[in-house]
């Protein structure tokens, strides 16, 4: 006799409503929910959040949210952002397995004997990390205020910056600074072709390079404009420039593309043979997936207290700085 290949009914695909738009807004209102949606999100999930934003922007809404649920539509590290900040909140995540390779590039037990060798230098992490590396961290930063947050710390103040080190060089290289780093790279910022970026720019003279400091020096050192997400969006808007060579995940050209329809983005292609270069953790969750979140209360998102508590310092000391 052979097993049954048919999976249990428990396990079947459930029916899905036939307009997921109406059935998301539906279930915001009975749950009270806010839907937080990172610029890498597919472009359905960006248009039915409630914000969309960059890694800064959603810790600071988490930060400041009155809604009973937060569906954090972005990676693990920001949904438990947001669960750290909010820990009487139900943080749901659509998919559970959307991880980060930034932050996996960073053990805890490794990162715990690397702090060791340094025990006079301040921690700063970029938010990209799990919170147990955010609980062994002083302040947290992100692309966005990195700069401005180590310009803050007295000169005299030795410092380790993790995990990525691409970002640690761009705000050595701003800040004039040493900073110890931390080996991290982003597997998406870290694979997009210097060649293939300038034969693009070769065919598009007029077009501006602007990039995420999560690049390689070697692309970074092209890039006309280099900023977090919401930077990019920014300049793109207020450039005269009409076109633009995107150097970051594509899923913010949805929004650059709704801000300014006039305008030409064209995504930066990668070291492989794919045009684009799609952040497969970020595009893990669908709207589907976030729809059967919040009807089921589930994935749910925790942090455990006592990792929680060492937490949340260094991310509220990166909101004050900010
Ligand atoms: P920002 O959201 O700070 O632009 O960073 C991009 C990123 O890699 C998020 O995972
Ligand atoms: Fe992590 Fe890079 Fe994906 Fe951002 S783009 S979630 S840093 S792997």
């Amino acid at each position: 006799m052979f097993a049954t290949l048919q999976p249990p009914a428990s396990v079947t695909t459930p029916a899905l409503p036939h307009d997921l738009f109406e059935a998301i807004a539906t279930l915001k209102q009975e749950l009270n929910a806010i839907v937080l949606a990172h610029y890498y999100q597919e472009s359905d999930i960006q248009d039915i959040a409630d914000y969309i934003g960059d890694s800064l922007g959603l810790s600071q809404q988490a930060a400041m949210t009155e809604a009973d649920v937060i569906v954090f539509a972005g990676v693990h590290f920001m949904a438990e952002t947001a669960k750290i900040l909010n820990p009487n909140k139900l943080v749901l995540l659509p998919d559970l397995n959307a991880g980060c390779s930034l932050a996996d590039s960073c053990p805890p037990a490794k990162f715990a004997k690397f702090k060791a060798k340094h025990p006079d230098h301040l921690v700063i992490s970029y938010i990209n990390c799990t919170a147990a590396i955010k609980a062994m961290s002083d302040i947290i930063c992100t692309s966005a205020n990195a700069v401005s947050i180590v310009r803050q710390i007295p000169p005299e103040q030795p410092i380790i910056f993790a995990p990525d080190k691409n970002l640690g060089r761009y705000v050595m290289e701003q800040t004039g600074r040493d900073l110890v780093l931390w080996q991290g790279t982003c597997m998406v910022h870290e694979t997009f072709s210097e060649k293939k970026m300038v034969q693009l720019k070769v065919e598009h003279p007029g077009a501006e390079i602007i990039a995420h400091p999560e690049c390689e020096p070697a692309v970074l050192r092209h890039a006309d404009y280099v900023g977090s997400t919401t930077g990019l969006l920014k300049y793109s808007q207020q450039s005269p420039r009409s076109s633009f060579i995107v150097v970051t995940e594509p899923g913010i050209i949805h929004q650059m593309r709704k801000n300014t329809p006039g305008k030409t983005f064209i995504p930066a292609p990668a070291l492989n043979n794919c045009a684009c270069n799609e952040c497969p953790h970020m595009r893990l969750n669908t709207l589907e997936k976030l729809y059967l979140a919040m009807k089921h209360k589930s994935p749910e998102v925790n942090v455990p207290e006592d990792i929680r508590v060492d937490a949340i310092r260094p991310i509220q000391r990166m909101l004050a700085m900010s």
